[in-house]
């Protein structure tokens, strides 16, 4: 630590520390545009050039680290004349033109300019024009108000791991801009959005839609993703238009995915179903909810229509809340059936207690990483950008994959092979381990090999740890766990994988291909389902199907009654993320048309049938009694479960982030960004 004093007051710092992070540490206010925690130090805009005693001239804050002994003013006469000066110079170019900018009202520039600029300009000459980039169909530019702070250059290239955009030109003639007719393509591109201190880059979707001091901010967790990323829904007259992130360094960081920005603009979707329909002929005919109950209460009361052991069929989604699958568990109960598939978009478990085993941020304190499959980049981006930033920062990034995926980040070293030579490998690496003979060896599995030891996590993706070929890889994995003490962790892709595995325990997580009595789905489409063919068979021989879901959709004509649920941003819950954290979000806003959220449709359904201890007044009620029933178990070494591997498909399923759920299938945005992407 170093002794420093800013204005007059004395403080203890890190040694190698910048005198802006000691200044923002302790509240003391410099005012800046390129400089930002997260990225590297560019020190281009110079707004926030302060005064330090002996040092003949004023020193950027962001780009020069404290000494013993420093004297720095940010309120002195010279501060304050650099100050005004950088503002003036900084506005010489900038359009002025905050009554029409997005940005007006939240703007760093517009604020900085308020607090440290001049009244009055002195600039009489013609401004300069800065042609507008298509950088495609989520980031609106408008570049004569950039002030080329690059913080959008370097956030790209640093954290999306794509350098797609660049400055080119220099001086007056320095602009913004992308690789010819390329748009950014990056997953967490919208970013940018939110690291722009001025209104150079916006939302296009939000474009000219709200001032932000019209809206009211609502706090949720994303239900895309299994990190379980704090958002802030901004709502106006009953609509949700824009969703930021909301800073939480343990999870998110201050960054999220375009998917969880941009899959709002689906709630208003044309699909959306407003009331309850009933299948007459092979036609629906809209009904109220009463008549929808009773229309259940027939069906499933057990006075009016006894089941069998496992008549019923019921899917599920990986997104449904805590409170839901609560509920949904004692209803399968009372009717009687253990099938219940509630993870549809994979295979029934393999191994007890897939969790990432650990905290997000701990990630980042390991040495190396083996990344054992897995999709990131389209199943959980902001963890891979976790990993990027650890290449970036000399640590070695290890995959082993069936696929050769781009994962936009500096991999040490890398095989890629079918998933049932991985046995051989990791015996190979075994072997080189515990007899040590092939010590003149060169081989890749040789470094991976060199590499395992307590500072290694062994991240293995859902698609390998529900895969059949994995249960001949545990035994192999669990003995180089002993030898080397690495680490092991799961990345589990729903955004309640982790709850419902931890709640449904006991159920197998399949479906026999038989004929049933009744099914029901829950919020899930044929897109989500890994097995499509067995859904729709048993929905075809199935007597009676009932399907809960916010739109309309291709295998909507199979069900026999149709129940509009809510989107997420409509509903209230818990989702326990991949590092089984318990999270709840509230409602963000109310249902849209007369459609009601899953966990009242399922009490109500409770109730009609007589389902006993049904009186939960509210979602956090159930919560309560929920969180209970969360089993608390780690995982420690890959314990074999459920080992009937008959219902286990050995395909490999390329997922897509943006056809990942109904909602971010129906944002128009989201699906424009995956036809570019597509064409090119
Ligand atoms: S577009 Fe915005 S973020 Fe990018 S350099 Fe210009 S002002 Fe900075
Ligand atoms: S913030 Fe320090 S030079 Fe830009």
């Amino acid at each position: 630590m170093v002794k420093i004093k800013i204005n007059g007051k004395t403080f203890k710092a890190p040694e190698k520390s910048t005198i802006i992070q000691v200044a923002d540490d302790n509240g003391i206010e410099i005012p800046r545009f390129c400089y930002h925690k997260k990225l590297s130090i560019a020190a281009n805009c110079r707004m926030c050039l302060v005064e330090v005693k002996n040092f003949p001239k004023p020193l950027p804050a962001c780009a020069t680290q404290v000494n013993e002994g420093m004297e720095i003013f940010t309120k002195s006469k010279q501060t304050k004349d650099c100050q005004q000066s950088v503002m003036e110079f900084l506005l010489i170019n900038h359009p002025l033109d905050c009554p029409i900018c997005d940005q007006g009202g939240e703007c760093d520039l517009q604020d900085t300019a308020m607090a440290y600029g001049s009244p009055k300009s002195r600039y009489q000459e013609e401004k300069r024009v800065v042609l507008n980039k298509n950088l495609g169909p989520l980031v609106s530019t408008d570049l004569n108000r950039c002030i080329q702070c690059s913080r959008c250059v370097r956030f790209l290239k640093e954290v999306g791991g794509m350098q797609e955009l660049g400055l080119i030109g220099r001086g007056e003639h320095a602009e913004i801009s992308a690789y010819v007719e390329k748009s950014v393509d990056s997953e967490i591109s919208g970013n940018i959005i939110d690291l722009c201190p001025v209104g150079a880059l916006t939302s296009k979707p939000f474009r000219y839609s709200a001032r932000t001091w019209e809206m009211v901010r609502k706090s949720t967790i994303s239900p895309h993703d299994s990190l379980g990323s704090h958002l802030e829904a901004h709502v106006k007259d009953g609509n949700v238009m824009r969703v930021l992130p909301k800073e939480n360094e343990d999870i998110n960081e201050c960054w999220i995915s375009d998917r969880d920005r941009f899959s709002y603009i689906g709630i208003n979707s044309e699909d959306r179903i407003k009331t309850p329909l009933l299948k007459t002929g092979s036609n629906f005919k809209p009904i109220s909810w009463d008549e929808a109950f009773h229309t259940l209460e027939r069906v499933f009361h057990p006075s009016l229509n006894k089941f069998k052991e496992d008549e019923v069929a019921i899917f599920s989604s990986n997104q449904i809340t805590l409170e839901e699958a609560y509920l949904l568990d004692k209803l399968a109960s009372y009717v009687g059936t253990k099938q219940v598939k509630f993870d549809v978009a994979n295979n029934p478990n393999l191994i007890a207690n897939p969790s990432l085993n650990g905290m997000i941020g701990d990630v980042e304190s390991f040495e190396n990483i083996i990344l054992l499959g897995s999709q990131l980049r389209n199943e959980n981006p902001l963890l891979l950008q976790r990993l990027r930033k650890m290449g970036n920062a000399g640590k070695t990034i290890n995959i082993i994959n069936t696929v050769d995926f781009d994962l936009q980040l500096t991999v040490s070293n890398k095989i890629i092979q079918p998933i049932k030579d991985f046995q051989k490998t990791f015996e190979h690496i075994h072997k080189i381990l515990s007899t040590k003979v092939a010590k003149k060896e060169n081989s890749t599995e040789k470094n991976i090999a060199n590499l395992l030891s307590e500072k290694t996590l062994l991240l293995v993706g859902e698609d390998i740890y529900t895969n059949p070929a994995f249960m001949n890889l545990t035994n192999v994995i669990n003995q180089l766990i002993d030898l080397t003490s690495m680490k092991i962790g799961c990345l589990p892709t729903g955004s309640n994988s982790v709850g419902l595995q931890q709640m449904f325990g006991n159920y197998v997580n399949h479906i026999d291909d038989k004929k049933y009595q009744a099914s029901i789905s829950l919020n899930l489409e044929l897109e989500d389902i890994k097995d499509k063919s067995l859904f729709e068979r048993v929905l075809k021989k199935s007597k009676f199907n009932v399907g809960v879901t916010p739109f309309l959709n291709k295998n909507s004509k199979q069900f026999d009654l149709i129940l509009p649920s809510t989107t997420h941003f409509e509903n209230e819950g818990t989702f326990v993320n991949l590092e089984s954290r318990v999270q709840s979000f509230s409602q963000t806003i109310s249902p849209k048309f007369e459609s009601k959220p899953l966990w009242k449709i399922l009490r109500v359904l409770g109730n009609f049938i007589d389902c006993p201890d049904f009186t939960f007044e509210s979602c956090s009620e159930i919560k309560e009694k929920a969180v209970q029933k969360l089993s608390k178990n780690k995982l420690k070494r890959f314990n074999l479960i459920n080992q009937q591997v008959k219902h286990h498909s050995k395909d490999f399923w390329l997922k897509d982030i943006n056809n990942s759920d109904a909602l971010v299938r129906r944002s128009t945005a989201l699906q424009n960004t995956k036809r570019l992407r597509s064409e090119k």
